[in-house]
């Protein structure tokens, strides 16, 4: 069984998303999803709409998604890659190049980021609409 695992914040769940999953569970037979943690997110100065709880809920009836865990520093990727027996470590291509380092425990893949929509542009375009 080949085993995937990505990360990411997925904040305001978005098509961008589901498109992300859907390839990255098509690179193999089960999906995990590192999902940042509240703290995590405060760290890395990112406010996000959802609680962890919520965010996590939401992934777990993806049906891509066969496990959600939490992502809570920058430095945990090497130990889940071996804790999980990972195949293949997979992001969007914003983040092209910047795991390199992890292909000495396996594959790594950049997908192509689907344009045109992220959690941060939801947050800005709704809050510029009127409440009326
Ligand atoms: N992603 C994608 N296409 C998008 C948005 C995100 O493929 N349009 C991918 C990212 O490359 C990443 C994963 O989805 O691998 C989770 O990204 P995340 O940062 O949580 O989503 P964004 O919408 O980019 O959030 P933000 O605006 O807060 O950065």
């Amino acid at each position: 069984m080949k085993k995937v695992i990505t990360y990411g914040t997925f904040d305001l769940l978005h098509y961008g998303h589901i498109h992300l999953l859907k390839r990255a569970k098509s690179l193999g037979d089960y999906l995990i999803v590192a999902l940042s943690t509240n703290e995590f997110n405060n760290l890395k100065g990112k406010q996000c709409f959802f609680e962890y709880k919520e965010r996590k809920k939401l992934l777990e009836a993806i049906r891509y998604v066969d496990l959600v865990i939490p992502e809570e520093n920058w430095e945990q990727k090497v130990n889940d890659i071996k804790e999980y027996k990972i195949d293949i470590f997979t992001m969007g291509n914003d983040w092209m190049g910047k795991f390199d380092y992890l292909q000495e425990y396996c594959e790594v893949i950049y997908l192509p980021r689907t344009p045109e929509i992220s959690s941060t542009m939801i947050k800005k375009k709704l809050n510029g609409l009127k409440s009326d």
